[in-house]
């Protein structure tokens, strides 16, 4: 029997909805296809946007989607995707599968999405091959609600009010695919472009992204920090968040390892990857903590998830890969350590929304599945906007040698805004189920409510089989001496919703 202690007493931290936050990127079929179809499309579809894929995300609570990438961001020029669509300049995505960009899909379009998603914006600007003035004028265009060229330019292509962008991203992997620069030579530039994303509107202040380090390069962090690093309280502050990229990875970069096809030890070798995320956060806020001791600056982790080989015969640049019980346990245990950060993680973003990575939602023309890790995230939905509770699970060591050893069971608890204590908790073994008595303290317990994804661990949907891995009614958890006790099965992510 292991226990799990609760002290309902204890908030330790605020929840931001955009813990559970998306991104798209113009790569594969996330954009075109997963999303956005046109108006002309047979699909049912609002002003071009899939009905099918709104309406399920719209249930699972997005609460904020990054766009347009990405590496891609870096290569974007927004002026290409604004005006009439027939005189949008058609040009090859390089980066991306090397197929035709029409540039259909614009700001225009990436704004009513989010209308229609009821979600937050994050914008990505190009620092690796644009200018100052460009990024400068996007801004402009989307935000400015007076007369100016750029809210002249928005008005003449139908838009009259200017729109709100949450959040700007100033560059994408500029360590990398965003112009391989150095911490130094980045951190000036940092300095440069954020100057001119302007707050037009004092009401609606955008949240500057930095862009921070890939996985565990902590020399940058560091770096950027130090040249960066201004309250967003002080006038003109220069940063809100710094980011972090880290992809799950399985067996190395070159093969990766299939999606569906994988061996006992595969799966505990990508739990203990996906893991490495707890420590990675923990070093990166230390390296923080030196700069800015009152976590005014968030860590941003918007993209994160598994990154397997592609499904054999689909396009290699696409990116298009299938989804399992290991990706549901993937998605549970990152998203218990985000919420058990929320004090310093203020966003997070998996990659990607549809049909690219660790996608909730798969299309294949007009059809539509979601995933395993679209069931976590709908189970977990009740985290946002709630108060992080002190929370403690006994556990154990499972695994296969002692390279791929791991700890069984990982968990977050948090009061929400409903009144209910929400319990969510993962267990990585593939085969052993555990006892567990909840004790929440000094606290009458009055009633339970139970949900989970589990499954056999390749276990996966189809678009022949749908509903093969779903979330499901789990009414095995009983009160007894104001304790809750319950069974949580192998390989299964598990929501209890607790009146007290
Ligand atoms: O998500 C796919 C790619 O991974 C993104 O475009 C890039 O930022 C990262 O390397």
């Amino acid at each position: 029997m292991k226990k799990l202690y609760v002290n309902p007493m204890n908030k330790l931290s605020h929840i931001n909805p955009e813990l559970q936050g998306h991104f798209s990127e113009h790569l594969g079929r996330c954009i075109y296809e997963g999303l956005f179809v046109g108006e002309d499309s047979d699909i049912p579809n609002k002003n071009g946007m899939r009905t099918d894929v709104v309406e399920a995300l719209k249930e699972m609570k997005i609460p904020v989607l990054r766009w347009p990438g990405g590496c891609f961001a870096d290569e974007y020029h927004w002026e290409d995707g604004i005006g009439p669509k027939e005189t949008r300049k058609r040009m090859i995505n390089t980066h991306w599968g090397g197929v035709v960009e029409d540039n259909s899909f614009g700001t225009h379009e990436f704004m009513e999405l989010c209308d229609q998603l009821g979600c937050k914006t994050y914008v990505n600007g190009n620092v690796g091959s644009g200018t100052v003035q460009e990024m400068s004028s996007w801004v402009e265009y989307m935000t400015f609600e007076g007369v100016s060229p750029m809210a002249d330019l928005r008005k003449k292509n139908g838009r009259e009010d200017a729109w709100t962008v949450d959040f700007f991203g100033v560059g994408n992997e500029n360590w990398g695919c965003g112009g391989n620069m150095t911490p130094e030579y980045y951190a000036n530039l940092y300095r440069r472009y954020q100057t001119y994303v302007r707050n037009y509107n004092p009401e609606k202040k955008i949240f500057k992204v930095c862009c921070g380090a890939n996985a565990d390069d902590y020399e940058w962090t560091d770096v950027v920090m130090k040249n960066c690093f201004r309250s967003p309280e002080e006038f003109h502050g220069f940063m809100d968040g710094i980011s972090l990229h880290y992809y799950t990875v399985p067996n190395n970069w070159v093969n990766k390892g299939s999606a569906t096809d994988f061996t006992d030890k595969e799966w505990y070798m990508t739990l203990k990857k996906t893991l490495k995320m707890e420590e990675l956060i923990s070093h990166h806020t230390a390296i923080m903590d030196k700069y800015d001791k009152q976590h005014k600056v968030g860590l941003i982790v918007d993209e994160w998830g598994t990154w397997f080989d592609v499904e054999p015969g689909t396009n290699p640049g696409f990116l298009y890969q299938q989804n399992t019980v290991r990706d549901a346990l993937v998605a549970g245990i990152n998203l218990n350590i985000f919420n058990k950060h929320s004090d310093r993680v203020r966003m997070a973003n998996i990659a990607q929304l549809v049909n690219v990575l660790q996608s909730v939602i798969l299309t294949d023309g007009e059809n539509m599945v979601l995933t395993p890790t679209y069931h976590v995230f709908n189970m977990y939905k009740y985290h946002q906007d709630a108060e992080l509770l002190e929370s403690f699970i006994e556990n154990e060591t499972v695994g296969l040698e002692d390279e791929y050893k791991i700890p069984a069971l990982s968990e977050s608890v948090s009061l929400g805004k409903d009144g209910l204590v929400h319990i969510t908790i993962t267990n990585s073994s593939i085969d052993e189920s555990y006892d567990i008595e909840g004790v929440i303290a000094d606290t009458d317990i009055k009633s339970v409510n139970g949900e989970i994804v589990t499954g056999e661990i390749h276990a996966h949907n189809t678009f022949d089989a749908p509903e093969t891995v779903k979330k499901e009614d789990f009414a095995g958890c009983s009160i007894k001496d104001n304790k809750l006790s319950f069974t949580i099965p192998a390989a299964s992510v598990l929501h209890l919703a607790v009146e007290i």
